[in-house]
């Protein structure tokens, strides 16, 4: 049983090298215009895509998230596309969390839970060629860090942690509590917004909870909770 365990970690690792290599030639092949930036990001979406269905879906959603918060908030057009990338790709670094830890259905261990927590601590060892995201890549490692500096993996605190990554953790957090996994049904709207509302502040920046509230009552609040 150990040994089928060890062969499925070498063989997931072993895939896992193999999608960081093309990848890599692909990204310094097309290293440049910003056609080949946003054509980039797709490539990675696919990686993920592959990786877990759920992940890239939930990907996708913030992407949208983050675009209306960004929007609210006024921010520049490059800041939103920068915004949008990082809600695009923050969760890429999952590509490298074993299936049976990323899929697993009941609760983490605690080592478990640090395997998870990798995907935004390994970020640079993962894509150390590509520079033309690299930033996008850096802002993406913020997205689990909190407003009171409890977050991981800096214990960054307020404007220390970038704007892009402080709209993604809304976003984030709205989709992850309002989707519904394999493992438990998804929360109300009702009691995300509570959520939301109580930590503000806490774990979250208050000005892009406020912008994230006035998104929700023009263009969320009428979907089914
Ligand atoms: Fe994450």
């Amino acid at each position: 049983m150990q040994n089928n365990h060890a062969a499925a970690d070498r063989e997931e690792k072993g895939r896992f090298a193999l999608m960081k290599n093309i990848f890599n030639s692909f990204s310094r092949a097309l290293f440049g215009s910003r056609d080949k930036k946003e054509e980039m990001v797709n490539t990675l979406g696919d990686l993920l895509e592959e990786k877990d269905e759920y992940t890239y879906e939930h990907t996708l959603r913030v992407a949208d998230f983050v675009k209306m918060i960004a929007e609210e908030l006024n921010l520049s057009s490059d800041e939103t596309e920068r915004c949008v990338k990082v809600g695009k790709l923050h969760d890429i670094g999952k590509i490298i969390v074993r299936d049976a830890v990323l899929k697993k259905e009941g609760k983490l261990s605690p080592e478990e839970y640090q395997e998870i927590k990798q995907h935004v601590s390994r970020i640079p060892e993962l894509f150390p060629d590509n520079h033309s995201l690299a930033q996008i890549f850096h802002l993406a490692m913020y997205h689990h860090e909190w407003y009171n500096g409890k977050g991981y993996p800096f214990g960054a605190k307020g404007d220390e942690i970038p704007l892009e990554a402080r709209v993604v953790a809304v976003a984030d957090a709205w989709d992850a509590m309002t989707s519904r996994r394999v493992y438990r049904s998804s929360f109300s709207h009702e009691k995300a917004l509570r959520i939301m509302r109580e930590n503000s502040g806490i774990q979250w920046d208050p000005t892009v909870v406020e912008a994230f509230f006035r998104v929700y009552e023009k263009h969320l609040c009428q979907q089914a909770s």
